[in-house]
């Protein structure tokens, strides 16, 4: 962390996810930023497991930030989580608590907003219906508050992870996707044309397993969710760029989403309708890979 350099106020909106409690983590672990709160979507999982999990990672990461549950459902499409992917708690075997009964609040970041005195940086790293729904009812607030926009969605050139062409994100609420482009904030696609090569190998997992460390033991049982199959935490790429500027290599797309339904649904792509929009194309690994160190308590053996 720089001295002259103040820590980035952020907040983030998340669906937690395997590779959301790695990248919830790597925040809380980071004096760069100052986590104002969280606030959680159904996504990889329910709305409630999301919140569940979100507040059982922060009581092991001994972090005090208010968490706020928002929506439940996409805007338009039926509810689809993801447990083949992230398990049927939506953390693989780390253990959590019971679900507790949480009151849906679609405006919830609308709240939030009004509420913050100083322009804040918005971090997702899930389904993008918050942000849609407060832009829907407060889009001058929205605009006035959100310094800038980052999250994990979408993909460009990379196949996707959900359909072909999508990832799950976009796929799950394209409709989000589109009143976000289409609202003309200051925001940062992070896709899997760079998150996907952020992968944790079976091996470095194992190794974690044996951590000492109560939080990392909890993350390993997590990620041995993937078993055999190499764990991508997708999630913490973007907090690695508010973490480290220019550990992205952004270029400006104008950048639509793909309302169909099909193999196209969800699809971010270039497009002369679009929005310029910031569209990260590649990353510094090694940068990347030394910041989970912070994690996972030293440095991984990467091959
Ligand atoms: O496509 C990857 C994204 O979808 C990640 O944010 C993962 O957590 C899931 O939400
Ligand atoms: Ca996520």
């Amino acid at each position: 962390m720089t001295a002259s350099r103040p820590p980035v106020s952020i907040l983030i909106d998340t669906d937690p996810g395997i590779d959301d409690v790695v990248a919830l983590s790597l925040a809380a672990r980071s004096p760069e930023l100052h986590v104002a709160g969280i606030t959680t979507t159904y996504g990889n999982a329910t709305l409630a497991a999301a919140t569940r999990n979100a507040s059982a990672v922060l009581a092991l990461l001994e972090k005090p930030i208010p968490i706020y549950p928002g929506s439940d459902r996409p805007l338009e499409r039926p509810l689809v989580t993801a447990p083949d992917t992230h398990g049927p708690t939506g953390v693989g075997y780390a253990p959590v608590g019971g679900e507790e009964l949480v009151t849906p609040n679609p405006t919830v970041l609308l709240g939030l907003l009004e509420w913050s005195e100083q322009p804040v940086t918005l971090v997702t790293l899930g389904p993008l219906t918050n942000l849609a729904h407060a832009l829907s009812v407060g889009p001058d607030l929205v605009r006035s508050r959100v310094r800038r926009h980052i999250g994990m969605f979408g993909s460009l050139h990379e196949q996707g992870n959900t359909n072909r062409w999508a990832d799950f994100n976009a796929w799950a609420d394209p409709e989000a996707v589109d009143i976000v482009l289409r609202a003309g904030l200051p925001t940062v696609m992070v896709g899997l044309d760079v998150t996907r090569r952020m992968e944790l190998s079976a091996a470095q997992v194992e190794h974690l397993a044996t951590s000492s460390d109560p939080l990392i033991a909890w993350l390993a049982k997590a990620l041995r969710f993937y078993g055999r199959n190499g764990c991508v935490v997708h999630d913490v790429l973007p907090l690695g760029e508010l973490i480290e500027p220019d550990l992205l290599t952004l270029a400006q797309v104008s950048l639509a989403v793909n309302l169909e339904e099909g193999v196209h649904r969800g699809h971010t792509m270039e497009s002369p309708a679009g929005t310029p929009s910031q569209v990260a194309l590649d990353v510094d690994m090694a940068r990347m890979r030394a910041l989970l160190a912070r994690v996972f308590g030293e440095e991984l053996q990467w091959q």
